[in-house]
């Protein structure tokens, strides 16, 4: 008797449950879901990335945000990652700052695989980030603060840090 109470109790907890992902990206956004992802500021890394960005980002709307498991595939981190190094790129091309935690994101990335671990339990493989963008001239034109901001210089400016930290705060 005790035993199926308690069984009937669980079951209401986990259908009570809101399964939707809550990908941690810190202020000034905080937690975000899914789709909310990449809802990017409109601006020509959208457009530069269209091909590589649409097709997941209709993946993840057709999802929906009640389903954590139609979206944490390795497919869909991997497509993640095509888009946000295109945006990487783009803005690095541009000489642009980033306009929005989403947009060329590790840190977005990671939260996104640490919220798929904390939602399902399962580890994403391989774990979704981001490579130096290409064209990108090295810490001589590139400032970053603890914000978490890429501040584009141009040449003089003085970074304190790697390429490595550089990925680690975007
Ligand atoms: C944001 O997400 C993190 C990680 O999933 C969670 O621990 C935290 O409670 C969430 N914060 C809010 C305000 O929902
Ligand atoms: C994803 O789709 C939304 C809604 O159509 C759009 O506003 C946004 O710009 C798209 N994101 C990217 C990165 O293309």
């Amino acid at each position: 008797m005790f035993r199926s109470l308690l069984v009937s109790a669980l079951a209401l907890a986990f259908a009570g449950r809101v399964m939707a992902l809550q990908i941690a990206l810190g202020s000034p956004l905080g937690n975000i879901t899914a789709t909310q992802m990449l809802a990017v500021p409109a601006g020509p890394y959208v457009d530069a990335c269209a091909s590589m960005c649409n097709p997941v980002n209709s993946t993840i709307a057709s999802c929906g945000d009640a389903n954590d498991a139609c979206v944490c595939t390795n497919d869909v981190a991997a497509q993640l990652v095509q888009c946000e190094q295109c945006m990487l790129n783009s803005l690095v091309a541009l000489n642009m700052k980033q306009p929005d935690p989403r947009v060329g994101t590790n840190v977005g990335l990671t939260a996104f695989a640490t919220a798929c671990t904390a939602s399902l339990g399962l580890t994403l493989s391989p774990a979704p980030m981001l490579a130096i963008a290409a064209g990108w001239d090295g810490p001589t034109d590139i400032v970053l603060n603890l914000g978490a901001t890429v501040v584009v210089v141009g040449f003089g400016a003085v970074l304190g840090s790697s390429a490595l930290f550089m990925l680690s705060s975007i």
